[in-house]
């Protein structure tokens, strides 16, 4: 039995969702435990593309129970659309659990978190207008709607007519919006209320239950490290923690019930929204990135920023984290280069730093510090094993694991489940400590 995280190591769309699918074969129970639909994870199955933002990629085995936990934000016409899309095409979501707990996103969140956007001008984010940040600003403030309240008629009539009159205000008389229709509302999710009430739970007790049964649980990471509220690149992240901490408070377990933790890279990096990126590629090899990864976000459609593989980050997402492990997502966009640089420290001020500097300002004066390795020329997707991967890429991910120290378990090339080489069992396999006795970096495939 292991209980594992899932988290990205750089700045979300690492291809968790894919790597997530592949170890839901071994999970009893999957559990997502932040974020809302600002995610979006695409996952291709015998040639069918699935598009999910809440419901965790498990549901697609039927035997695997999913849960959706509670330090996320549920907007409940997404999530209720997202459960037609799957009951569609056959897929049983008798598995699903929700949280009960868990917070609510609302029409006035949308509003104000677009509006704030543009109020902020040049300071804008670049969020994903899908009202996450407004979301958890009131869970914070405890003005919050959580799934429990939807599920009290009575309750949630008395709660919401205060409350869309307090948004009310700010939409009017701050960003000059209409108001909002305090009844239509109010029907509007008290009818998603009855659709969604019989997947509601005490998650952390269903949770609690499954592992001392000795199930299986995998814990499902959104966005990624970078974008965390409190360790990542602040301002220009999202409003909850994906980083591995975040599993425990998102699903209500202590620390103890976790064994291990996978970290998922691309071969490079992307970021959408605002915000500093290092090692960015302005010119033709970002746009050649962009087109071969097919570099465009699964909720919001906007272009990435694509840019050179950063250890100095994947350093940090091994230690913010405690990463086990790391799943390599992409390395075929890379086939066709003639060398490929990886970020191995940065320049600040003529001064040489290895490690992420927690000031975003310091951050935006970093330079990187690049190493040049050959690319291979062939294609890889097609390759199922280490040993059929061509000698430069075997080298360039043993260089990315030693820069990290942390071995690498999966290597993938293509969207498709079997587009992938297993170098060990994540889950099972065994557990490696970051530093070998004598100090030095227990890295990949030496180990
Ligand atoms: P929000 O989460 O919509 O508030 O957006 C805050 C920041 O996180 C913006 O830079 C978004 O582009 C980024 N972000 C949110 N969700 C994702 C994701 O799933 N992948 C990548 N970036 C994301």
């Amino acid at each position: 039995m292991a209980n594992v995280i899932v988290i990205g190591a750089q700045w979300g769309d690492e291809g968790k969702g894919k790597i997530t699918d592949l170890l839901s074969r071994s999970a009893d129970v999957v559990v997502r435990y932040q974020g809302g639909v600002n995610a979006g994870h695409t996952i291709v199955v015998k040639g069918q593309t699935f598009k999910l933002h809440l419901i965790p990629s498990g549901i697609l085995y039927s035997d695997t129970e999913c849960i959706i936990g509670s330090g996320t934000v549920i907007d409940p016409k997404v999530l209720i659309a997202e459960l037609d899309q799957l009951e569609e095409l056959g897929i049983s979501t008798e598995n699903l659990y929700i949280s009960e707990t868990a917070h609510v996103t609302m029409p006035y969140h949308r509003l104000i978190d677009l509006a704030s956007e543009e109020r902020r001008g040049n300071h804008k984010i670049g969020t994903t207008g899908r009202g996450i940040g407004p979301t958890y600003a009131d869970k914070s403030e405890r003005t919050g709607i959580r799934i429990l309240d939807l599920m009290d008629a009575e309750g949630l009539r008395e709660q919401l007519e205060w409350t869309i009159n307090y948004k009310n205000v700010i939409l009017e008389k701050l960003y000059n919006l209409p108001p909002l229709n305090v009844q239509e509302v109010i029907e509007e999710y008290l009818g998603y209320a009855e659709r969604l009430r019989r997947y509601v739970v005490d998650a952390s007790l269903k949770i609690y239950d499954a592992i001392q049964r000795r199930r299986n649980i995998l814990f499902e990471g959104a966005q990624g490290t970078l974008l965390d509220l409190d360790h990542g690149t602040y301002p220009f992240v999202t409003s909850s923690n994906p980083v591995a901490g975040g599993a425990c408070v998102g699903t209500g377990l202590g620390p103890t019930a976790i064994d291990r933790a996978i970290g998922v890279a691309k071969a490079y990096t992307t970021r959408v929204g605002e915000g500093p990126f290092p090692t960015e590629l302005d010119g033709e090899m970002g746009e050649l990135l962009c087109a071969k990864g097919a570099e465009f976000g699964t909720t919001t459609g906007r272009k990435r920023r694509c840019g050179w593989f950063d250890a100095v980050i994947g350093r940090y997402a091994v230690r913010i984290n405690g990463l086990d492990c790391l799943a390599i997502t992409k390395l075929d966009v890379l086939d066709e280069l003639d060398e490929i640089k990886v970020c191995v420290a940065y320049e600040i001020n003529g001064e040489r730093c290895e490690h992420f500097p927690t000031s975003s300002r310091r951050f935006q004066q970093c330079h990187p510090i690049y190493k040049t390795l050959p690319g291979w020329k062939v294609p890889t997707t097609n390759c199922r094993s280490w040993e059929e991967l061509p000698k430069q890429a075997q080298d360039y991910l043993k260089y990315l694991a030693e820069l990290m120290a942390v071995p690498i378990a999966i290597v993938s090339l293509g969207a498709s489940r079997d587009q992938t080489i297993i170098l060990e069992d994540p889950i099972h396999g065994p557990k490696r400590a970051l530093l070998h006795a004598d100090g030095t970096p227990a890295s990949l495939l030496s180990a």
